[in-house]
């Protein structure tokens, strides 16, 4: 018996760094993200006679090959913690696959945590609502798995949530607001530091302090300017949180440098478009150095062919916000 999930990487508006509780995914404070539509993972779970479960990924070339530890053990781990829950819990043979660079900042550990739990949880036998696979998802370590258990516009945890434990839920609807997401891929390798080592040292920096006291009116700022569709607004708080999550980075003991040239470049030619050709086009960039690049439908192709231009970028993966996980019935990976 298959099982096959897709589930959707996220881009965080108001970012989560440094965190409560490190092991369990548990946040200081709530995150706003944009579920994103190609950029994906792809998940087949096959129940075994007997044995071990068995984890397999695909390499650059699309053939599945038996996964290194560092990349099987937080799956196994979080296989063990649904088959504890579940009554029936038998051995799997487990596959993925990235539609995107895999541990290079794009949240692939995001994507892929959504639909590995999605799958597993349905081979076992649980069958998980979206709220209930948020949770989930999260216990794996990648908080903001927790996000794309959702689709459209998402808010992790959502407001109330008895010590940040919470499932994520949806502020809107992909259909709410068409916004286009440009990856501009400065590297496709995998980041030198993880974003969960970079979790562990926030603390650590000076500015830490003073971004728990400015990220509730972030959020604020950030759900308005969903609701309201003012991406003015919306660019403003990205490009904010962008640049101090990195500030964080830079400042920590030891510090985590992300950006690379090409970063810096992007940036650059972001704010050049909105200065000198009114395009409006804002920047965000997560654990490592490639760079999202948000505006309306109207000026993907502007921006693109700018960032296709600059040195030192591979290729623009042109995404757009879009829908939540699902069970598919075809494309199995086994
Ligand atoms: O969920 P994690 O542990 O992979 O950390 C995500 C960290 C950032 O992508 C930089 C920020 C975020 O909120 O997604």
């Amino acid at each position: 018996m298959k099982t096959t999930a897709v589930a959707p990487a996220n881009l965080a508006v108001v970012k989560y760094w440094g965190a409560r509780d490190l092991s369990r995914g548990i946040p200081h404070h709530p995150s706003i993200s944009l579920t994103m539509s190609r950029c994906r993972s792809r998940c087949t779970v096959e129940v075994r006679g007997e044995g071990e479960d068995q984890v397999l990924r695909s390499d650059p070339q699309g053939e599945l090959r038996p996964a290194g530890d560092a990349f099987a053990a937080p799956v196994r781990r979080q296989v063990e913690r649904l088959r504890q829950a579940a009554d029936h819990g038998p051995p799997l043979r487990i596959a993925t696959h990235n539609t995107f660079p895999t541990a290079a900042g794009l949240a692939s550990s995001a994507s892929g945590f959504a639909a590995l739990t999605l799958a597993v949880g349905r081979a076992f036998g649980l069958d998980l609502s979206p709220a209930e696979l948020s949770i989930w998802a999260r216990r794996s370590g990648s908080g903001s798995a927790a996000r794309s258990a959702l689709g459209g516009y998402v808010e992790w945890p959502s407001a109330g949530s008895e010590h940040m434990e919470g499932p994520a839920r949806q502020l809107a609807p992909a259909t709410h607001w068409d916004l286009r997401d440009l990856v501009a891929v400065a590297d496709e390798g995998a980041k030198a530091v993880s974003s969960r080592e970079g979790h562990r040292r926030a603390e650590s920096s000076p500015h830490f302090r003073t971004r728990l006291e400015v990220v509730p009116g972030r959020l604020e700022r950030a759900r308005t300017a969903i609701r309201e569709r003012d991406l003015g607004c919306l660019g403003e708080v990205l490009e904010r949180e962008a640049v101090e999550v990195h500030l964080i980075a830079m400042s920590s003991r030891p510090p985590a440098f992300y950006w690379s040239p090409a970063t810096l470049r992007v940036i650059e030619a972001v704010r050049d478009l909105r200065a000198a050709e009114s395009v409006a086009a804002y920047f965000s960039i997560d654990a490592g150095p490639n760079v999202h690049v948000l505006c309306r439908p109207e000026a993907v192709k502007r921006v693109e062919r700018h960032l296709e231009g600059l040195t030192g970028i591979e290729r623009v993966i042109r995404d757009r916000v879009g829908p939540g996980p699902r069970v598919v019935e075809e494309g199995h990976l086994l």
